[in-house]
């Protein structure tokens, strides 16, 4: 599971979008931001890009019935995690946003060991490209 927290526009969907392209989704990436979530199947994963901007408070979330989608068989991205309150497990991985002038700045931190080993072996990539 990812959060992707930041302001408004900090460019949480955007991330997403890339991921997604990245992941070989040649579709439309829609914000959710009406539909609260959005579906994608990749290759055998069903992917939930969620949008909890609209949650008023963490009892919406649990009126939606959303919790049954955050299963081990499922890949979760949440936008503004926060609305639903402590409600959701932590992710494996958070990514917080911020606006840089025309660009972005991002803090990633791994909350699970999966989150881990992922950040590790990007991290590792990383410094082997460069
Ligand atoms: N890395 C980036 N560099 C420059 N511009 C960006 C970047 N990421 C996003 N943007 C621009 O910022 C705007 C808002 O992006 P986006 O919709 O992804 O934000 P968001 O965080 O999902 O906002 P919201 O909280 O409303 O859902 C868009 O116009 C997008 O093109
Ligand atoms: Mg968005």
């Amino acid at each position: 599971m990812l959060h992707l927290s930041g302001e408004l526009g900090s460019g949480k969907t955007t991330l997403v979008r890339g991921l997604l392209r990245e992941l070989g989704h040649l579709g439309r990436v829609k914000s959710p931001t009406y539909t609260l979530v959005e579906l994608y199947v990749v290759s055998r994963l069903n992917l939930y890009h969620f949008d909890f901007y609209r949650f008023k408070d963490r009892g919406e979330w649990q009126d939606s019935g959303f919790r049954e989608y955050f299963n081990p068989h499922a890949a979760c991205i949440v936008e503004w995690p926060e609305r639903a309150g402590d409600l959701l497990a932590p992710p494996d991985l958070a990514v917080r946003l911020a606006i840089d002038g025309e660009g972005r700045r991002a803090w990633l931190s791994a909350a699970s060991p999966a989150g881990e080993a992922w950040l590790l072996r990007s991290l590792q990539r990383f410094s082997s490209a460069s």
